[in-house]
């Protein structure tokens, strides 16, 4: 049913003080906490290849990729970066690097081919090998549980928008939490599931490629939601006795006020923060619910389209408070920045995008990178950091992914370190100067991979990855020693100029 709140009536929740940036800012030279976790990050689907060996079932990936058109360089991760058969030599990596702890995600047809049911012991084993030997080199898991990769048994009975998805994600869940749960304290549910449901099921540009831009992506928001706080609970419930934390990681932009001076804006850029970040944590952090502004903007829109019912689901109440509190931390991947005014949109346009009524253009001004949508704004981590302990209380956070891209793949990848220099530094001011709880950070990524759509074109790597030899040799790139350097100052020290 809708409700109708006046617009007017609408609380305008002004939690940062916004005010204009700096885009360069002086560097702070201070340290990060002692037991700090300096990491990097990979994906299964992105570095393993392997795509059918030793029992494992198909994904949606490994079909999304064989669609011609649907990869840019019309490439696939059958082998990828081969890490399913050189994982030793990745892990020298990380330990040549001083590395504290190693993201990565569980492919979930290794372990249950048909997505529920039967388990492939061989996949358990490679994971388990995984983990001994970053183990055995002082180096602590961070497991993804979903990174993309739904098992194709699963999308053919509906995926993500089948309701019973929660429950197969939670079988999943506990099959890893009963596996591995020994050795993993860090457990993260589901990766970017804005994007799982906006590329996934709204613009198509992702498996499993539908369309449903002002539809399906809210059924699909809701059962993932669902399937984070069901696999949060199972482990609480009957995984306590590990000791480990669970947490999601949600990725968002920061929106900065084109008119810092102006509240409309100000507000506009606010319902942005809303529908990217909110959209999934104010049910999980806040009160089992969306937004209100999402709430708002969606049942009224729904209406005067002439529609039976809101886009946008209402969580049942027994869901609400299973999701209510359903987190240990918060994970955040952060990478670039967009300025925000209001903009109404046209009423005949159901779109995820036209539901915010605002316009989210980047600065020319900005560094760019290899990506179109990733402009280099240091200043926007420390504020989506503030924003985030403002808005859900004093959550834990660490930071699961940021990083740069290029087109080069160049060893002497001084944009990279410019990059993380200036990020890592405003992260520092969140952490010493407004004391936000930032407890990691995983650099994306370990090495060069499998860009999902646009193959092997957009490079994020610490290492360089030789894709043309079968053997996929790793060269380390500058980025890695610098990273190396400032794990093992554990911060910014000015002698060690001109490097910092
Ligand atoms: C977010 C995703 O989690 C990761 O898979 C992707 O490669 C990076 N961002 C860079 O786009």
């Amino acid at each position: 049913m809708f409700t109708f709140v006046p617009l007017l009536l609408l609380p305008l929740v002004f939690g940062y003080d916004w005010g204009g940036y700096v885009y360069e800012e002086d560097l702070l030279y201070d340290h990060f906490p002692g037991d700090f976790k300096w990491g990097c990050a990979t994906a299964a689907y992105q570095i393993e290849g392997a795509w059918d060996e030793d029992g494992k079932g198909v994904s949606i990936w490994d079909n999304f990729v064989r669609i011609p058109g649907n990869i840019i360089d019309g490439t696939t991760g059958d082998v990828a970066c081969d890490s399913y058969h050189k994982y030793k030599e990745d892990v020298q990596l990380m330990a040549n690097m001083g590395l504290k702890s190693y993201r990565f995600s569980i492919a979930w047809t290794r372990i249950l081919p048909n997505g529920i049911g039967e388990r492939n012991q061989a996949g358990i084993d490679y994971y388990k090998n995984l983990i001994a030997e970053l183990k055995a080199n002082n180096i602590e898991p961070a497991v993804t549980l979903y990174h993309w990769d739904l098992p194709q048994a699963l999308e053919d009975m509906g995926g993500w928008l089948n309701d019973s998805v929660a429950d197969w994600f939670e079988e999943y869940a506990r099959v890893c939490f009963e596996e591995f749960g020994d050795e993993v304290k860090l457990w993260i549910t589901l990766n970017e599931p804005h994007e799982t449901t906006i590329q996934g099921y709204g613009t198509g540009t992702m498996a499993p490629g539908k369309h449903g831009l002002g539809t399906l992506v809210y059924i699909a928001s809701t059962n993932l939601i669902r399937a984070h706080a069901y696999a949060y609970r199972a482990y609480h419930a009957d995984f306590a006795n590990q000791n480990g934390q669970v947490g999601i990681t949600l990725n968002v932009g920061w929106a900065e006020p084109m008119d810092p001076t102006n509240e409309t804006h100000i507000e506009a850029a606010e319902t942005n923060i809303q529908f990217n970040l909110g959209w999934f944590a104010h049910a999980i952090y806040k009160n089992g619910k969306y937004p209100d502004v999402m709430r708002q903007k969606i049942d009224e829109k729904s209406y005067l389209q002439g529609l039976p019912e809101s886009r946008l689901p209402q969580f049942t109440e027994e869901d609400s408070l299973i999701i209510e509190g359903a987190h240990d931390f918060l994970g955040i991947n952060f990478y670039s920045s967009n300025l925000v005014y209001p903009e109404i949109s046209d009423i005949e346009d159901i779109s995820y995008y036209a539901d915010q009524d605002l316009a989210a253009p980047q600065s020319e001004d900005w560094y760019g990178s290899g990506s179109s949508w990733l402009k280099v704004t240091p200043f926007g981590i420390r504020r989506i950091l503030n924003w985030a302990a403002k808005e859900y209380g004093d959550v834990d956070i660490y930071i699961t992914e940021n990083g740069f891209s290029d087109r080069q793949g160049n060893i002497d990848d001084l944009q990279r370190i410019y990059y993380y220099k200036h990020y890592l530094n405003q992260m520092l001011k969140a952490i010493v100067l407004d004391g936000v709880s930032v407890k990691g950070y995983y650099a994306w990524s370990l090495m060069d991979n499998m860009e999902w759509a646009m193959g092997y074109t957009e490079k994020f790597g610490m290492h360089a990855v030789n894709m043309s030899s079968p053997d996929r040799e790793r060269t380390p790139k500058e980025s890695s020693k610098w990273y190396g350097r400032l794990i093992a100052e554990n911060g910014y020290v000015e002698s060690v100029s001109p490097c910092f």
